[in-house]
């Protein structure tokens, strides 16, 4: 991503600053890539819902996959066509199913029975039919961290292969139920593509099952989950869509007219923002030296809770010698850390820093803890 410092300096830190240009650019090269698929891309508005991300997106005619109310009334603000939103969850409330069904949603991404038999119920009041996809836990170890792996049979999400059967029956039953697919998603951050490739072969597997026993699906929902390159930004500012979709148009067998949906985050917006902060103290102790910023935890925190690795960058030092760092925020947390051991040119209070690849998870996931407020965003 560009950064234009004349307009940073002047601006009062900490701040997400995101690179609008890059984003169009990812989205371009996102479409191009899917194309020979029957594709829906759905992008993941947790990774970010700032309302001008959301409007880029909208305006490039993706489809958002949500996860709550509040998710579903953003993605309606920004423009997004509800018959190209998903809407997944575990824990969905009433009103959050009303609102679903009274906006006519593409689809409900259903996570057990009871949920689904509390969706029937909100339909036949509302005089309606849900449209639902069930989604199916496949137990592929998608070889990420473990708290950001979905689709093993340890975890909360999903039916288990066992169990479906018996809950597509169970679909197909209910009167105000339309079932439309299957949805799977095995987990966030993958870089390498044999998880995917053993989707495939579990959704072509199971689509044969259920072909033989009658039942066709519209749509098969694979998720999302593919990773980025959080140590040089630079060098692949876009995500590999190309190795991605090649997957799935190599070993996947839609059959006529089936759509296959995606639901992409953080490929999508990681590498167009940065949140950056200034260096408010270099403090040594014996054997350490500590660059303390203004932005923390709060404004950021995939280091603290998931040991997650961001490059630190500083924008504005013109030392030609490097020192090594721990770069830390201001919260009352240990853990409050960006980077460990950190190599950087010599840096000094004042020094405009940015921690790179930050737009996914980053704005979306900011908190008030130590009654710090939320960071602004400002777009190049
Ligand atoms: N679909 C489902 C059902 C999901 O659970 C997720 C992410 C996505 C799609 C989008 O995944 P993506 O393409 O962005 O990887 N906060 C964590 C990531 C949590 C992901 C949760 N689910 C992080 O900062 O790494």
């Amino acid at each position: 991503m560009k950064f234009r410092l004349n307009d940073i300096m002047a601006m009062q830190t900490p701040f997400y600053y995101y690179d609008t240009q890059l984003l169009r650019e990812t989205l371009d090269q996102l479409k191009r890539h899917a194309q020979g698929l029957p594709a829906v891309i759905h992008y993941a508005v947790k990774a970010n819902g700032n309302p001008r991300i959301l409007k880029e997106i909208a305006d490039a005619g993706l489809g958002a996959d949500l996860v709550s109310g509040g998710e579903i009334k953003a993605a309606l603000a920004a423009g997004f066509d509800p018959q190209m939103m998903a809407y997944a969850g575990v824990g969905k409330t009433d009103w959050e199913i009303r609102l679903g069904l009274d906006q006519k949603i593409g689809c409900f991404n259903v996570e057990s029975v009871p949920e689904m038999d509390v969706i029937n119920q909100l339909a036949l009041e509302a005089g309606r039919m849900a449209p639902i996809a069930i989604r199916v836990n496949p137990d592929i170890d998608a070889h990420t961290h473990r708290y950001i792996t979905t689709g093993t049979a340890e975890n909360k999400f999903g039916i288990t292969l066992e169990d479906l059967p018996a809950v597509i029956d169970h679909a197909i039953a209910l009167p105000h139920i339309h079932l439309r697919g299957l949805h799977f998603h095995i987990g966030s951050q993958l870089t390498l593509m044999e998880p995917y490739r053993m989707l495939c072969d579990k959704v072509n597997e199971l689509q044969d099952y259920y072909e033989q026993r009658g039942v066709r699906f519209e749509i098969i929902n694979v998720g999302g989950g593919l990773g980025i390159d959080y140590d040089n930004p630079d060098k692949h500012s876009v995500a590999d869509f190309e190795q991605y979709f090649a997957v799935f148009k190599q070993h996947l067998n839609l059959r006529p007219g089936q759509q296959l949906h995606f639901e992409l985050g953080r490929a999508i917006i990681a590498q167009c923002g940065s949140l950056i902060s200034r260096v408010l103290y270099v403090k040594r102790n014996r054997d350490k030296s500590f660059v303390i910023l203004d932005a923390g935890m709060t404004d950021l925190i995939r280091p603290a809770l998931y040991e997650a690795h961001h490059q630190v960058q500083n924008l504005t030092s013109v030392a030609t010698e490097q020192d090594i760092y721990d770069v830390v925020g201001p919260i009352c947390e240990s853990s409050d850390v960006f980077a460990r051991n950190f190599s950087l040119p010599i840096t000094q209070r004042g020094d405009l820093i940015a921690i790179r690849s930050a737009g996914a998870y980053g704005e979306s996931m900011a908190s008030t803890y130590n009654m710090q407020p939320l960071p602004p965003a400002h777009f190049l």
